[in-house]
């Protein structure tokens, strides 16, 4: 038998074992254009179908329902407790964090896997020029506050970036052709997370093009099992990193690494330092964020649109709402934490979250390729939230927005680069202002517009930097 034939027989021989397994799970379906592709579409095919692990998909389906996220009942929910923005042992906390961090116990942890639909860039998210006068991208933003840190410190912060297999080749593209940013190479780890397939009101899986199943990245809550797989565990380990800094990619104002948030959460009496969040104060009972309550004595995130209204809206004596904390997607898990957690396939134990989503798929019938106008499947996600009621006892503490969440989702509106750049431009505007000098403003707006690098300062301790102006005129555009 020549080579090429033996090759066709091995791949007939997959071809059959892979329908008799979809056939047990009722999902042969996916099999339908096998016979017009040709060799390459085939094996990508078939392991596309490996890789995903659909009899494990197909139980999910099956038991979609029960194991679907619930909203806990409206008397079970109480508001969740937090430490406030200055608490007591502020200085010693501070402390506590700086010299974990200094220590090279802690390492900052991107999530950047998401498709980013509502922002319509062309490209990972994490290269959409965020800052508001000099457009660095959000990665350069981060890798910044990284480097500062590093080199403050003295000891290399590794870098954990997920990525999405949507977008990984292209996220490390970007990193290489910006030269990683002046980071050291080794210490930025890159893996994709999983993908889970979306399925059908028959509850059948779909197929994308002829020769791909309809995936989509797993959520924010797929990194655990991603940080097991991937190797970044063991690879925190043995670079003796204790907690990891989560944050998501979309967020320019945020502090990679908090010296006081790790020191509140490694070592604070409230957190068993296994996962701990940060939140800021909900404007409005209608805010879209989800709260931090406590259900069953458990710390835990109800998105706001499982938070009854009763309780969104109700107030405490001093007329501030009671469900107040919102969650800005930032917090601290422990290495041990994760690892606990994703010791085995089975330990991984996230509700699932289902929505309604128009997925683009291949008709069988015509092979044509339909775009439906209104949601025609159900895409399942998991949330990193689900993981805090798991530990122990979980820290929430309180911090200013403006000094830490300028998210940029939309293209324009609430969540977008313009709301954004208005927040960064009027922290720049506080920290200088803390520095003492003096920033015009007109009913509480900066008429100037600044931006400081995280090379120069990390924070308002860190100013007046030398190239930093006595004066700044009304309408002055300053980079530090
Ligand atoms: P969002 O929930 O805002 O979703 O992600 P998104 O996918 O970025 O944007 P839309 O909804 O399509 O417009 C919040 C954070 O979680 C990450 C995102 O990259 C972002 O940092 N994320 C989300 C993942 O890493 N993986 C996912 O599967 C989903």
């Amino acid at each position: 038998m020549s080579h090429s034939s033996l090759r066709e027989a091995e791949l007939q021989q997959r071809v059959e074992d892979t329908r008799q397994m979809l056939r047990s799970i009722d999902q042969e379906h996916l099999l339908h254009f096998v016979e017009e592709l040709d060799q390459d579409e085939c094996c990508a095919l078939l392991d596309q179908i490996d890789l995903i692990n659909l009899p494990a998909a197909a139980k999910i389906v099956l038991k979609a329902q029960d194991s679907e996220f619930k909203a806990p009942s409206e008397n079970a929910i109480q508001p969740a407790s937090f430490v406030p923005h200055h608490p007591p042992n502020e200085d010693e906390a501070r402390q506590r964090g700086r010299k974990l961090i200094d220590g090279g116990k802690v390492a900052a942890f991107t999530v950047a896997g998401g498709q980013g639909t509502r922002l319509g860039w062309n490209g990972p998210k994490g290269s959409f020029p965020a800052s508001p006068l000099t457009g660095k991208p959000l990665f350069r933003l981060f890798a910044e506050q990284i480097r500062a840190m590093s080199e403050r410190s003295g000891k290399t912060i590794p870098w954990y970036i997920m990525t999405s297999p949507i977008n990984d080749a292209d996220t490390r593209a970007f990193f290489t052709d910006n030269n990683f940013f002046g980071l050291d190479r080794t210490s930025i780890f890159m893996f994709p997370q999983g993908v889970l397939p979306s399925f059908d009101d028959d509850g059948k899986f779909m197929l994308a093009t002829r020769s791909q199943v309809a995936v989509n990245p797993d959520g924010h809550g797929g990194s655990l099992r991603a940080l097991r797989t991937s190797g970044a565990i063991e690879d925190m380990v043995a670079r003796g990193i204790q907690q990891i800094s989560y944050f998501q990619v979309d967020n320019p104002a945020v502090k990679t690494l908090d010296p006081l948030f790790v020191g509140l959460h490694a070592g604070d009496p409230s957190s068993s330092g296994e996962m701990s969040s940060k939140m800021i104060p909900k404007i409005s009972a209608g805010e879209k964020v989800g709260v931090f309550c406590e259900v069953e004595d458990r710390t835990c995130v109800i998105e706001y649109s499982d938070l009854p209204v009763a309780l969104a809206e109700a107030v405490t004596q001093d007329g501030s709402l009671t469900y107040i904390a919102g969650s800005i997607a930032i917090h601290l898990l422990s290495v041990e934490f994760v690892d606990r957690l994703t010791r085995d396939e089975d330990s991984i134990s996230l509700p699932l979250h289902m929505a309604r989503k128009k997925v683009p798929y291949v008709s069988l019938e015509s092979g044509a390729l339909i775009k439906p106008d209104s949601p025609n499947a159900t895409k399942l996600e998991l949330f990193i939230f689900d993981a805090i009621p798991l530990a122990e006892r979980s820290m929430v503490y309180e911090t200013e927005r403006v000094e830490e969440f300028a998210p940029i989702k939309n293209a324009d509106g609430g969540d977008s680069p313009a709301s954004s750049a208005e927040l960064q431009f009027e922290r720049s505007a506080r920290w200088l202002e803390a520095a003492g000098i003096k920033v015009p403003r007109e009913n509480g707006i900066p008429l100037a517009k600044i931006e400081i690098s995280p090379l120069s300062a990390l924070g308002p301790e860190d100013l007046p930097t030398e190239d930093t102006p006595e004066e700044i005129e009304p309408g002055a555009e300053i980079v530090i």
